[in-house]
């Protein structure tokens, strides 16, 4: 198979994660003799640095061209605290989800059984939790209109918008993805106080008829945001609205131990973005000690989601699975190295993966 992947490395520790997934993604085209060829492009801050604009058309460009694109991390604390800047690292990654329409958000949230220790949930909370949650991706309060401030600054204002159409189109995503697993979707709304999930609401039910075989149930977000992490097996697929999806996810992270493991892919009608669900974390730029396997993964993703590739997604996986039984472990998933969990870096935990192809 011929591929052109178009690789946004981004901000942060970015870089140094998406050369190791770069790394596997050689490796797999090595053994099963595909041929991926990689594009670079910028994005973020350092598309801000070099050109003023956070997403520059030729890396726009890029994107439509290419099979799949591979996404690192963006944001600068430099922009963190300066509420008033005007152009945001951020802005790039937002804009690319729009212009390709990418309103599919998959984040599956699992365990791997040797970092069950790695979360500081207990044991038994964790164990055997195994669900993904669908995001969605270009609507809601991320990107409503007006955005704006008033009463000279003093008053500012966002906007929530949903309309029937991207409720269920997103709701069939979860439906159909759920038909794959064990047929159960829960729908997370608040639908006690705002609008936009009232809407939510009543399209992902009347969506749900076309699917008598899934059962479906719904969820305040708040209650939500509790049973996630107080008894998370109860959950097969969610499916819930932008900023929810965002904000329950970081927290799912918890379950399985680090939010340096979670990939997600981001997929639209013709494109498709794969990324970690982590943030840049400036401050272990450069370190070499940021945890690579989400990035990992994300390729993973992308080999099954846009390449269809079975066994080459599968060894990637179960190439993770075994450098974390020979307990290797980045820094963020054990609290002090013993005889059997021992601490390496970025760079070297790519290399156990590739070799455990
Ligand atoms: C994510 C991130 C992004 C989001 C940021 C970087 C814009 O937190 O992918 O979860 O809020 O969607
Ligand atoms: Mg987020």
């Amino acid at each position: 198979m011929k591929k052109t992947i178009a690789v946004l490395p981004g901000d942060g520790v970015g870089p140094e994660i998406i050369d190791q997934a770069v790394k596997v993604l050689q490796k797999v085209a090595k053994i099963y003799h595909h041929e991926f060829s990689f594009e670079y492009g910028l994005i973020g801050t350092t598309a801000i640095e070099k050109t003023g604009n956070p997403l520059p058309d030729q890396t726009l460009k890029l994107c439509k061209d290419s099979d799949a694109i591979l996404f690192g991390a963006i944001g600068d604390q430099k922009y963190d605290n300066d509420p008033s800047a005007k152009i945001r690292p951020e802005q790039g990654l937002l804009e690319l989800r729009k212009s390709l329409a990418l309103f599919v958000n998959i984040r599956p949230i699992f365990v791997f059984p040797t970092l069950i220790n790695s979360s500081p949930l207990k044991a038994e909370v964790v164990k055997d939790s195994d669900f993904i949650v669908i995001r969605e991706l270009t609507g809601g309060i991320y990107f409503g209109k007006p955005r704006m401030r008033k009463n000279h600054g003093k008053t500012a204002i966002d906007t929530s918008i949903y309309s029937e159409s991207e409720i269920e189109r997103i709701a069939r995503v979860a439906f159909e993805i759920s038909r794959k697993r064990n047929k159960n979707v829960v729908s997370i709304d608040k639908a006690n106080v705002l609008e936009t999930s009232r809407l939510w609401r009543e399209t992902v039910t009347k969506t749900g008829k076309e699917y008598p075989d899934v059962e479906l149930s719904h969820m305040f977000v708040d209650t939500a945001s509790m049973q996630i992490i107080k008894n998370p097996q109860q959950f097969d697929v969610i499916l819930t609205e932008n900023m929810f999806g965002d904000i329950l996810t970081d927290e799912a992270s918890v379950i399985s131990g680090s939010i340096g493991l979670l990939p997600s892919a981001s997929i639209g009608e013709r494109h498709a973005l794969y990324e970690p669900i982590h943030g840049a974390y400036n401050k272990a730029a450069g370190k070499n000690t940021a945890n690579p396997i989400a990035a990992i993964l994300s390729v993973e993703m992308m080999l099954k989601y846009s390449f269809h590739l079975v066994k080459e997604w599968k060894c990637i996986w179960n190439a993770v699975v075994k450098t974390l039984e020979e307990g290797w472990r980045t820094k963020d998933l054990v609290a002090k190295e013993t005889e059997k969990e021992k601490v390496i870096g970025t760079k070297e935990m790519g290399d156990k993966i590739t070799n455990n192809i």
